[in-house]
């Protein structure tokens, strides 16, 4: 796994690691993780040369991608966001023609989406003309997959991931990241400032369902697969205000103030709701978790925390 010490990697590596065995996943990353659970090793998606010889001596036969700058992070360095998003996924793709591996993911995300994209229920294909370099690099990255796919049948198979909320690791860098902090500042202060406005609308995916989603697609039968740009995936759709009012079910005295920042345009160039029935149809997705029941579940696993 590429950049496995992120908010997804994390939580990715260690249901791999349960499902295939601890030996059978190797983790990496920039840095060393906080807590190392198995085999780590430090790799820069951008050297190519320690990538294809790490490949060739742990005899590496699936790539699972998940190594980018962000959205928010991306506009403050957009050179550097490029740079990493794309030769990365190109170095990723590159080798796996070469050294022929078996299986490849590439996680995509809801920010390829753009102001001329329709809002509700997001079609599968559509007008999609991302304003952040985060959101150019995924929707590049998606074409890339293809096109390696159908000229090299490398097997690459790719998930557009809406904002990812979850109780085991927190996010960096990201519009959506106000999702997870929230229980945080509910749980330790009962507030929370929020840097998106109130009715910002935007899809977003319990931690579960995430997992559920990447391991149920890299192991579905190839020949169903209708797609090797990213699927759309859908969870939930939720406002900071309707995220509020849920964590106030359970702490009455939380409360809540916005103050929008420049993540606020960003969210606003992406869509609300998501329709994602190609990947009802080619691998029986079907998402597990709303609002309400994250949010038991977030108040639950956090609590003892705090
Ligand atoms: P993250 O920012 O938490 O983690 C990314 C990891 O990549 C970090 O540990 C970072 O050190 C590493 N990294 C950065 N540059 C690298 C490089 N040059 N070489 C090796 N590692 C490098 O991100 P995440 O939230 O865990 O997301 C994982 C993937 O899922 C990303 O591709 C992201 O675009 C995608 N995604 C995430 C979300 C979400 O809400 N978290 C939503 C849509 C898509
Ligand atoms: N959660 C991600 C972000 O906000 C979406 O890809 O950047």
């Amino acid at each position: 796994m590429l950049g496995s010490n992120g908010q997804i990697g994390t939580v990715l590596a260690e249901a791999l690691r349960n499902k295939y065995g601890s030996d059978q996943v190797i983790t990496s990353d920039l840095r060393p993780p906080k807590h190392q659970t198995g085999r780590f090793l430090e790799l820069d998606v951008l050297d190519k040369e320690k990538l294809s010889r790490t490949i060739d001596e742990l005899g590496v036969s699936q790539i699972y991608h998940l190594a980018a700058i962000l959205s928010a992070s991306g506009e403050k360095n957009p050179e550097l966001t490029w740079k990493v998003n794309m030769q990365g996924l190109l170095n990723v793709l590159d080798l796996g023609v070469e050294k022929k591996i078996e299986r490849i993911f590439f996680p995509s995300s809801i920010a390829i989406y753009g102001p001329t994209t329709p809002k509700q229920n997001t079609p599968q294909f559509g007008s999609f003309m991302p304003s952040t370099v985060y959101g150019i690099s995924k929707i590049t990255g998606e074409m890339w997959c293809e096109y390696y796919h159908k000229r090299y049948g490398l097997d690459v198979r790719s998930l557009r991931y809406p904002g990812v909320i979850g109780w085991q690791s927190l996010p960096e860098g990201g519009t959506t990241d106000y999702a997870v902090e929230i229980y945080h500042g509910a749980l330790k202060n009962k507030h929370y400032a929020c840097f998106l406005k109130a009715d910002t609308r935007l899809p977003m995916i319990y931690m579960d369902d995430v997992i559920r989603a990447t391991i149920e697609l890299m192991e579905a039968d190839g020949n169903r697969l209708s797609l090797r740009s990213g699927y759309n995936l859908s969870g939930m759709s939720f406002t900071p205000a309707e995220i509020a009012a849920e964590i106030k079910k359970h702490i009455p005295d939380f409360h809540i103030d916005y103050q929008p920042d420049f993540r606020q345009q960003i969210a606003e160039s992406w869509t609300e709701s998501i329709d994602d029935s190609a990947a009802r149809k080619d691998w029986d997705w079907k998402p597990e978790f709303n609002l309400a029941a994250m949010t038991s579940d977030m108040l639950e696993k956090l609590g003892p925390q705090y």
